[in-house]
């Protein structure tokens, strides 16, 4: 028997493919059954907006549940990507022409110059399509769509990219893979840093947030305590990562990086 209270959080349709959950009114959790990561819909009073879009080839099941609940794909106003990772933004270029899309200025680069490292498309066998940035985003910006007022928080360590949106005055907290549900370190990836990581953690603690809604797993009613949780593993992975590099011999991992970089010197001599 779990002792785990059940979820005030409401199953509006559960596909094969994926489940849509009502996170609060006018905010769905679109949560794929695949490695793509949640997508989610706010539906403001003048405007609507999708926060992370998942896996390209999950775009016919995105809108099955976008049907759901009336809303087809010329209604979305602004696609607001997350970070960089195609697992958040693959199915981004499906909109293309017909809506905004906008993320922080640094996946903005990333993503327009195709930077497939960072995007990590090997690991998501995602096909080599550009995605448009219309928007570039910095923090405190706001995106007003009438009853909800999203500020743009950024929030790096995950990557040197990662936003994440706040709206005060229902306590939503848009988190991507920077906080998850219990605590759950998203992990530090190739252009992101420990100490960043920490610092944004610290900064989503101030937050007066009631719901997090991440960029994998469930939504969660208890915010406050994902991020005690996560400063705590946060701290634990910095220490780790100065174990690892005690361990290592400096000169050998520094080596390849500056051997790559004379390579590629040489070819203009
Ligand atoms: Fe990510």
């Amino acid at each position: 028997m779990s002792d785990r209270k059940p979820s005030p959080f409401k199953i509006l349709l559960d596909s094969e493919a994926a489940t849509l959950i009502q996170a609060a009114e006018d905010v769905y959790q679109i949560r794929f059954k695949n490695r793509a990561a949640n997508a989610y819909l706010v539906r403001g009073s003048k405007r609507t907006i999708m926060i992370d879009v998942g896996l390209s080839t999950n775009y016919p099941h995105l809108l099955t549940c976008l049907n759901h609940v009336g809303v087809t794909p010329d209604r979305i106003d602004m696609v607001v990507l997350s970070h960089e990772h195609l697992d958040h933004i693959g199915a981004a270029w499906h909109f293309h022409g017909r809506t905004y899309v906008a993320a922080h200025r640094l996946a903005a680069n990333k993503i327009m110059l195709r930077d497939d490292f960072s995007m990590l498309r090997k690991m998501f066998a995602e096909p080599n399509v550009p995605i448009n940035i219309d928007i570039w985003l910095e923090e405190g910006n706001l995106i007003d769509l009438g009853n909800f007022r999203l500020n743009v928080m950024y929030t790096p360590g995950h990557t040197s990219a990662c936003i994440t949106l706040f709206e005060p005055d229902k306590g939503l907290l848009f988190a991507s893979d920077t906080l998850m549900p219990g605590g759950v370190m998203g992990g530090v990836f190739g252009s992101g840093s420990i100490a960043d990581y920490i610092q944004s953690l610290q900064r989503i603690k101030g937050l007066n947030s009631r719901i997090l809604l991440s960029g994998h797993g469930r939504l969660s009613d208890t915010p406050q305590e994902d991020v005690r949780i996560a400063i705590q593993r946060s701290h634990a992975l910095l220490e780790d990562t100065a174990q690892l590099f005690d361990a290592l011999d400096a000169r050998s991992n520094f080596d390849p990086i500056m051997q790559s970089v004379r390579d590629l010197n040489k070819l203009d001599d």
